[in-house]
């Protein structure tokens, strides 16, 4: 999730760049970059870090002057967060630049193809492939905006591509498939960026593109078409939010925007992970075949909402690959001299990729001999480093101390982390985890549905203003995600919130049970296991003890109509992949209750977004 700034005017294109990149950090600071077209060539500078390294470094070496430019604050996917992988990518003559968001999904075989042509790629990134298949077109003779269309056509994925010819001072030209663009309009001046935060100090009249557009600004006008060259029209709109509302993308706080980007973010984790054949590639993992065949232990180390994603790749890895998982804490994992040998396969969830006691307990693994594999979503943080493979969450940055898609993205990868175990030791057929990867691809427009319900779920924080305490029951995946409900409610409204197996509410629990009291109840969907069945059998104990039962349960559930005081509907989807969607109203609730009681949701008291001390 980079951010991208394009413009072409009468001002010093630097500075209207550089001001969009400063709004635009919050999207990604791993490095920044920025290019302008001077005279027929590109000058261009980029630095690690944050965008004060870059203005340092132009103070030190200015940038010549030009109306004309582009900008970019990576927050890294492909390679690590280094000056030789930040933006711009140029040509291989120099003389197109370009800056990107989003994942090439086929860059491999455009950089083969590219480099059999004697192209000399200098970066790890998909970026580079990009700029030079760009100038490629380039060189047929056609302008910038008929070389990006004929590129777009031939890279998959998730992108938007801005660029710059050298030998064409009046055009930004760029390109937008399943990743965030918009064009400001000024007059004798127009914009781009990857949200209207990048422009919204000049202008206020935005343009929102279609998907699969190609748009070119000059200074006196906007052309849109679509990646065949057909003209094509965007949506034009006046922005009224003020400036820390269109970093949020109109949200209250990061955290509900956050929530909010669950479908993309999700869709984003799942890119790029089977080749042409319907086989499942994760390049991160930089573990053979033959080591993960001898794996006889999966011991997943993590703590807080990761240590419940944990939980679920328990589920998923036992069911699919028929090997024992074991999950800890991984704040107690080493002060219990854990059995680790060769064959353990130890797998760190980390958003941030720092956490302290998740680091400690990789670095004891290692010192065992087991190999560790990292499921993190910091590109070059620590964790990952000192892993022997990584499978990237690709979330984008998460700014809410409360973890939301971070949590989601981080269940993506224990599937596929599951799915690939499977399929290398051949413990599912291939046709098996191809429908299973078909099911992860339906749950971003899943998650949109139950988005589209929020204002149920904010109607009833209303009503439990004020209410002491709040349960979480589940069952199966349901169990974790009854644990980070609680979690979040705790995090953010400060209530005390417990989540239950509901199977263990009659061994104790089910003495809290008292008139009125707030139980959420994740319903497992419907199926040959009973598992739905206890779960009703469990809610009607709780409400026949006066509690008021909010229960989540999947379309057509009917059986559990009669023991629901409030009742949300869920998408119908297999009980593993469940906690996708389950998750979603329990991180609504509780952002709009902290919300309600005058909290700060995204910095709530005590907290930290990452634990860098044990
Ligand atoms: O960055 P990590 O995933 O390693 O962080 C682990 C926990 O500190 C984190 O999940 C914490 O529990 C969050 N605040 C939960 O919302």
């Amino acid at each position: 999730m980079c951010g991208i700034v394009g413009y072409v005017g009468m001002r010093s294109a630097q500075d209207v760049v550089i001001e969009g990149l400063r709004r635009l950090e919050y999207r990604g600071y791993d490095s920044a970059g920025i290019a302008l077209v001077d005279h027929g060539t590109i000058a261009s500078d980029k630095k690690s870090g944050k965008l004060a390294n870059l203005e340092k470094a132009i103070e030190e070496s200015p940038l010549p002057a030009s109306t004309i430019g582009i900008g970019h604050t990576r927050w890294a996917t492909h390679g690590a967060p280094t000056d030789r992988n930040a933006h711009p990518h140029l040509g291989r003559e120099q003389r197109l630049a370009l800056v990107h968001n989003g994942i090439i999904e086929n860059f491999a075989e455009i950089r083969a193809e590219l480099e059999a042509e004697s192209h000399e790629l200098l970066s790890e990134t998909d970026t580079e492939v990009a700029a030079h298949l760009i100038e490629r077109e380039l060189d047929k003779g056609v302008d910038l905006t008929v070389a990006m269309q004929a590129a777009c056509r031939q890279m998959e994925g998730a992108f938007t591509l801005v660029a710059v010819d050298s030998q064409d001072p009046d055009r930004v030209v760029a390109a937008r498939r399943n990743s965030p663009l918009v064009v400001g309009l000024g007059e004798g001046e127009n914009f781009l960026g990857s949200d209207v935060a990048a422009f919204i100090e000049h202008t206020r009249e935005a343009l929102e593109l279609g998907q699969d557009q190609v748009v070119t600004i000059t200074r006196d006008g906007v052309a849109v078409s679509t990646f065949d060259g057909e003209p094509a029209e965007g949506t034009r709109y006046h922005v009224d939010w003020d400036l820390s509302a269109a970093e949020k993308d109109g949200h209250d706080w990061f955290m509900r925007k956050e929530i909010f980007e669950q479908p993309r973010a999700v869709a984003d984790s799942l890119l790029g992970r089977r080749d042409a054949s319907g086989r499942l590639q994760l390049d991160e993992v930089r573990l053979s075949d033959e080591d993960l065949r001898e794996i006889d232990k999966v011991i997943v180390i993590a703590c807080g909402t990761s240590f419940y994603a944990g939980m679920v790749a328990k589920y998923a890895i036992e069911h699919w690959c028929r090997v024992p998982v074991e999950v800890e804490l991984a704040s107690e994992f080493r002060y219990r001299d854990p059995i680790l040998t060769q064959r353990t396969l130890v797998v760190a969830i980390s958003q941030s990729g720092e956490t302290a006691d998740t680091l400690q307990a990789i670095r004891h693994a290692r010192s065992q001999g087991s190999k560790v594999l990292a499921i993190c979503n910091t590109n070059g943080s620590t964790i990952p480093r000192e892993s022997d493979a990584v499978i990237y969450t690709h979330a984008g940055p998460e700014i809410g101390v409360a973890s939301t898609k971070g949590f989601l993205t981080q269940l993506v990868a224990c599937y596929l982390l599951g799915l690939y175990f499977a399929q290398v030791k051949g413990t599912r057929f291939g046709d098996e985890i191809n429908q299973i990867m078909d099911q992860l691809e339906e749950m971003p427009a899943h998650i949109d549905t139950v988005l589209s319900h929020a204002d149920e779920v904010y109607a009833m924080a209303k009503e439990y203003l004020g209410t002491p305490s709040v349960l979480f029951l589940g069952r199966h995946a349901g169990y974790p995600v009854a644990l980070e409900g609680a979690l979040k409610l705790k995090e953010l409204a400060y209530i005390h919130a417990e989540g239950f197996a509901a199977g263990e509410l009659k061994h104790g629990p089910i003495a809290l049970v008292d008139n009125g009291l707030p139980i959420w109840c994740i319903v497992p969907p419907r199926g040959r296991d009973q598992l739905h069945e206890k779960m009703v059998s469990g809610i009607q104990e709780v409400r026949a003890r006066g509690a008021r039962t909010i229960c989540l349960a999947e379309e057509g559930d009917t059986a559990i109509e009669p023991y629901a005081d409030v009742l949300i509907r869920l998408p119908k989807v297999p009980v593993l992949l469940q906690p996708l969607v389950a998750t979603v109203p329990l991180q609504l609730f509780a952002c709009e209750l902290a919300t309600l009681m005058g909290h700060d949701v995204d910095m709530p008291r005590n907290l930290a977004k990452s634990v860098t001390v044990e």
